[in-house]
């Protein structure tokens, strides 16, 4: 039998070091998990990172030196434990038991006593260690994050931290050539799944409860796939129509290269991604779809490398990011994200868009999206690339919700809604 508490400090260990993400960790542990195992694995992997800002700072005063790098998984356990103690609803004396001889499995033996002497203080202590968290510790959010939130969006802060606090929703998108949202959630009540249609986009379904894709009906068929609904809109706004040649610039794992398809299977769609091995989950994609994209490995800066020479009619750039629109399903981005990586995200997407730009015939049309919420990435490249680039248009996104700014749509993240998203759409003139 395993000890869960000390598979996840074993999943969160490299988190700590910023050496893995929250999603490797767990497809690599998955693997060996028993299967009723694996919830309660994700539940305190999650919750931790979620609220590792709050626990890192409550548990700080009760350690005498902080930990040495390779006890990165007893701190993980401590961590496990206080996030047990304060937001599950495991008995006290098992939170603490359980945490304390996952010590053994970990081959720690000697860390039993330090990690039952923190738990028991926190029990102990915890009202006086709750009031003096100060509020950036509270919210969970790194403080640099925290900072450049509040500048971005001084009128919805708590509105959007509370939103990246709290788990997203499991929206799928129906995939309209095969089957249509009103039958599709027939068969899900019928399966005796509660769900609902989305708001903003025309295929998205937003299930009341998290459930494995099996059970989705038709999933391994392709007529439904999980797609966030702000992720939904970029197909509608880059509207491919019959015949015209389009390149998915940053296609992996696949989820838009999908739905443009699924929208206009007369397309010609060169589906592009710097990475092979997301690639190929591209391929697994359109393959449960029973779709086709011509696959290409090539770094969309270089387009010289990879590119016939043929112009496009439409290319959607879904960027490299920071990923602060997606906090809610990726709490470790705030534990992993460093200040430095916004201006290196948004340097990586002027040149992509310097470079996609030539590619595009006179008349056709450009979308670029990310999933996050920090202008420097958003409406700061699209101006940046303006100035470059005068001749290009800004089309305005013509939908009813949304913020839309003097340049592009931002979508932020809602509770039981949407991710938090961003789009401009770019024309080239004609002549
Ligand atoms: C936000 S993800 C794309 C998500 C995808 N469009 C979807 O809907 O499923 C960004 C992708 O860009 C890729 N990428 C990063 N730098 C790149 C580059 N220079 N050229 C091409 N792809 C790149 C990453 O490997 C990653 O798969």
């Amino acid at each position: 039998m395993n000890n869960t508490r000390a598979t996840a400090a074993r999943v969160l260990a490299p988190v700590l070091l910023g050496e893995s993400t929250l999603d490797e960790g767990l497809r690599r542990a998955a693997d060996k998990a028993e299967p009723r195992e694996r919830a309660l694995l994700r539940e305190l992997c999650f919750g931790v990172c979620r609220h590792f800002q709050e626990l890192d700072a409550l548990l700080a005063p009760l350690l005498s030196k902080p930990l040495k790098a390779r006890d990165a998984d007893v701190r993980a356990l401590l961590l496990l434990g206080a996030y047990q103690l304060r937001c599950m609803r495991v008995p006290d004396h098992a939170a603490v038991g359980e945490t304390v001889s996952a010590c053994v499995a970990l081959q720690k033996p000697w860390a039993r006593g330090l990690v039952n002497a923190v738990l028991r203080a926190y029990q102990s202590r915890s009202a006086e260690l709750e009031a003096a968290l100060r509020r950036w510790q509270r919210v969970s959010h790194p403080a640099w994050l925290l900072d450049a939130l509040e500048a971005a969006w001084p009128a919805e802060i708590e509105s959007l931290l509370a939103a990246n606090n709290v788990p997203g929703p499991l929206t799928v998108r129906v995939n309209g050539a095969r089957t249509s949202r009103d039958e599709w959630l027939a068969r899900a009540a019928a399966a005796g799944l509660e769900a609902h249609a989305g708001t903003l986009a025309p295929d998205a379904v937003v299930l009341e409860r998290a459930v494995d894709v099996g059970e989705l009906p038709g999933f391994a068929d392709g007529d439904v796939s999980v797609q966030d609904e702000a992720a939904q809109l970029a197909a509608g706004l880059l509207d491919p129509q019959p015949g015209e040649r389009l390149l998915d610039a940053c296609a992996a794992p696949g989820g838009k290269t999908g739905h443009l398809l699924e929208r206009c299977a007369g397309v010609q769609l060169i589906a592009l991604d710097s990475q092979p091995q997301r690639l190929q989950r591209v391929q697994d994609n359109l393959d449960r779809l029973h779709l086709q994209a011509t696959l290409v490995v090539g770094d969309a800066t270089r387009p010289d490398d990879w590119w016939d020479g043929s112009a496009f009619d439409a290319i959607l750039v879904d960027a490299p990011c920071t990923g602060t629109g997606v906090l809610r399903r990726h709490p470790d981005i705030k534990m992993l994200r460093r200040p430095a990586q916004v201006l290196e995200a948004s340097r990586l997407q002027g040149a992509i868009l310097d470079a996609l730009w030539p590619l595009l015939r006179p008349g056709g049309r450009l979308l670029y999206a990310t999933c996050s919420v920090l202008p420097a990435e958003n409406e700061g490249t699209i101006e940046a690339f303006l100035e470059r680039r005068p001749e290009a248009c800004v089309v305005p996104v013509g939908l009813p919700f949304g913020k839309h700014l003097r340049h592009g749509l931002q979508l932020l993240p809602a509770i039981g809604g949407h991710d938090g998203f961003y789009y401009a759409l770019l024309q080239k003139p004609p002549h």
